[in-house]
């Protein structure tokens, strides 16, 4: 049986390694990308080994689309690839994913409202709650939160799908400084405080 992984999310040093398979101890056989790896442009890839590609030949896989092997995108992914390992922006989203945990898990500590801190590198979830016992999501206060966060300058990425609006999704650019950090987390307490 073969193992896929899906890392068009946490790629390409997003969770503070370039891959996040490496922080599982694993190989995937086929690896699909995108997102990062076009730093904007609509690029995306299946990475496998020399035996999976010719098997699927051999079996008359194909799969095609009007700009695959497109050599635009293409340049343009492995300028992103060369500016990610010489920036060395996988340790940096490790450095910075640690500082902005530490300063979410602050306002975890002040506000009962903050029922769970989690992620990795620069892949953060804060999950908002009615009660912290029974973790019950709480939905309208992330709506009011995430408008106050954007009056204030700070846009917050919740989902507006019902049931599913209780958790921040904080993703910010791999290049983001201390300053920035400490001023998004400065909003997002004075947001809170104004909305409890
Ligand atoms: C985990 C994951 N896989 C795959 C996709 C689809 O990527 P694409 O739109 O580049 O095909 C997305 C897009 O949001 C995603 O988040």
């Amino acid at each position: 049986m073969l193992l896929i992984l899906d890392e068009a999310q946490t790629a390409f040093g997003r969770l503070g390694s370039f891959f996040a398979f490496e922080h599982l101890g694993i190989v995937p056989d086929i690896l699909t990308l995108s997102k990062t790896l076009g730093g904007g442009l609509p690029l995306a890839a299946t990475v496998t080994s020399e035996a999976i590609e010719a098997d699927c030949y051999e079996k008359g896989f194909i799969y095609y689309t009007s700009h695959v092997s497109d050599p635009m995108p293409a340049a343009v992914g492995l300028a992103v690839l060369r500016v990610l390992t010489r920036q060395n922006l996988a340790e940096q989203a490790a450095t910075m994913g640690a500082y902005l945990k530490d300063g979410l898990l602050k306002l975890k500590d002040r506000y009962e409202a903050i029922g769970d801190v989690r992620g990795r590198g620069l892949m953060l979830g804060v999950e908002l709650v009615k009660d912290r016992a029974t973790r019950e999501p709480d939905p309208e206060k992330g709506a009011t939160i995430t408008r106050r966060c954007l009056e204030l300058g700070l846009s917050m990425n919740i989902t507006a799908l019902p049931g599913m609006g209780s958790v921040w999704r904080i993703a910010p650019p791999l290049t983001i400084t201390y300053d920035e950090l400490d001023e998004g987390l400065a909003i997002l307490d004075q947001a809170i405080r104004d909305c409890l």
